[in-house]
């Protein structure tokens, strides 16, 4: 799911992209990236990127959590590379 959906944006293990202000998602709170993502789908992140707003609100609340799961597992990314 994430691999499909966010990894185009947020990079194949969540190291983010800064050229494009895509930030890192691999290695945070699992209880923020799920607060975040709630916020996101419901429209009440003022800044929201509008194609991921669109995604996210096909989303169910299972599908949330367990995409939350994964980026909170991502190792964080090597700040050498
Ligand atoms: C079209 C590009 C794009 C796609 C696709 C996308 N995102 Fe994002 N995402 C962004 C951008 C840009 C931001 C920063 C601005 C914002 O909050 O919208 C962001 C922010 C976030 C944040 C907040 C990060 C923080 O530190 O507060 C989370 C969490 C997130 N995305 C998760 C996801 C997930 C999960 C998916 C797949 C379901 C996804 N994104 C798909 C572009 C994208």
């Amino acid at each position: 799911m994430f691999e499909r959906d966010c990894a185009g944006c947020h990079g194949p293990r969540g190291e983010g992209l800064a050229e494009a202000f895509h930030p890192m998602v691999a290695a945070q709170h699992y209880r923020y990236l799920l607060r975040e993502l709630v916020l996101i789908r419901d429209g009440l992140r003022g800044n929201s990127n509008p194609a991921m707003v669109q995604l996210v609100k096909s989303y169910a609340q299972a599908d949330l959590e367990a995409v939350a799961d994964h980026m909170a597992q991502l190792p964080p990314p090597d700040p050498k590379r």
